[in-house]
């Protein structure tokens, strides 16, 4: 294992910014720098905590086990079927960089996920969406480690059981896997995606000769203007989920709310996603903070770290939105960062 450090602030290594530490620490570089950091939480009994950007974690608490960076690097490509190209990326290449590296090279399809934060890993664990572009759509296979075997097994994408910024590993095999890798399938010079709404406007000048390069330019354009840049003001993107509400929920709301803005969903027929930001600015809490955190002015979705927050106030915000949002509309907000230890979990 590389040099094993103890008793880290994990500060740099969250998006939050909080300060929390964790009792062992170690960057893994190469596969066996992480099979041996696994064997030695494993031999140790120590819970692990695999970060990577560390930009969709609330760390809630001191983390008593074995922080592991994930520093595998190495971009790959091959022929895929189809014309396609198969991109495989390791699971500690930075997202953007990522992004930018494929459309240099011509290969079309990530450009509407441009500027997210964080990590190659963590893509398929939350399958990261944005601008009518979900990864899962671009996703041939995963490489993962089994912590508990030590085996390096290939997933596919049906294996991965996508859904909306969920996946088989948020479920069934939480904790179970490491990604390694993400193998992509994209395509040169593929029609770019304009489905959602404010992206099309934002191109429409254009015409029909809109490339990826302008995508990936509005993208990043429209995530500059409403998103805080986390190096600048902590926060992890999204804090909750949007609600996805069934057909008889979704009439009820709308009733009481005509201006209440949906999007199709594409699960059981009647489903609608509505935007948790509006439910959130409509309650209020648009700008309001507390001890140190605050709900964004541009977002009401993303709660950032205004001044000095501890954990402890990012947690109380998030429940007194959601306790305001429930009473309010009747609807249950989900978080979308992984909160760390788990929200059902007390802190001792
Ligand atoms: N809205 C408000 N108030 C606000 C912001 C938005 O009422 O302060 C309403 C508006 O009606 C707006 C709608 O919410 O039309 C949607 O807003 P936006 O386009 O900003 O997207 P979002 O639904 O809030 C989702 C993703 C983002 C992703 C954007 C763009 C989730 C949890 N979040 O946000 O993902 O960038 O769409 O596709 O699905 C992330 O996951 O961290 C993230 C930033």
């Amino acid at each position: 294992m590389s040099m094993l450090a103890e008793h880290i602030d994990l500060q740099a290594y969250n998006s939050f910014g909080l300060a929390v530490n964790a009792r062992y620490f170690t960057r893994a570089q190469t596969l066996q720098e992480l099979q041996e950091a696994v064997a030695f939480a494993r031999a140790n009994s120590l819970p692990m905590l695999l970060l990577g950007g560390g930009s969709n974690v609330l760390l809630r608490a001191d983390f008593p086990g074995l922080v592991i960076l994930m520093a595998l690097r190495g971009i790959t490509e091959a022929q895929g079927p189809a014309g396609t190209v198969l991109v495989s990326a390791a699971g500690g290449e930075p997202w953007h960089e990522f992004v930018q590296h494929c459309l240099a090279r011509g290969l079309c399809g990530l450009e509407n996920l441009a500027l997210i934060p964080g990590c190659v890993g963590a893509a398929p664990m939350q399958n990261i969406g944005a601008y009518g572009v979900e990864v899962k759509d671009f996703i041939s296979d995963v490489k993962v480690l089994d912590i508990g075997s030590g085996a390096i097994e290939t997933m596919s994408n049906a294996q991965c059981a996508f859904g909306y910024r969920d996946s088989v590993f948020k479920g069934a095999l939480r904790g179970q896997k490491i990604v390694l890798s993400v193998t992509f399938a994209l395509a040169r010079g593929a029609a770019p995606n304009l489905s959602y709404g404010a992206l099309a406007d934002a191109l429409s000048d254009k015409g029909a000769a809109v490339s990826a390069q302008d995508v990936f330019d509005a993208v990043c354009a429209i995530r500059r203007e409403k998103l805080p840049d986390p190096k600048v003001l902590g926060n992890a993107g999204s804090f909750f989920k949007n609600p996805v509400l069934c057909a008889q929920d979704f009439a009820r709301l709308q009733q009481a709310h005509p201006a209440l803005p949906s999007f199709a969903a594409p699960g059981a027929a009647g489903e609608r996603k509505v935007p948790a930001a509006w439910l959130i600015e409509q309650a209020g809490w648009k700008g309001r903070q507390h001890g140190g955190a605050a709900v964004y002015e541009k977002q009401a979705l993303v709660i950032v770290n205004r001044d000095h927050a501890t954990a402890e106030d990012v947690v109380s915000l998030a429940m007194a939105i959601m306790a305001s949002v429930q009473a309010r509309f009747g609807v249950r907000l989900e978080p979308e960062v992984q909160w760390i230890p788990a929200l059902e979990t007390p802190l001792v």
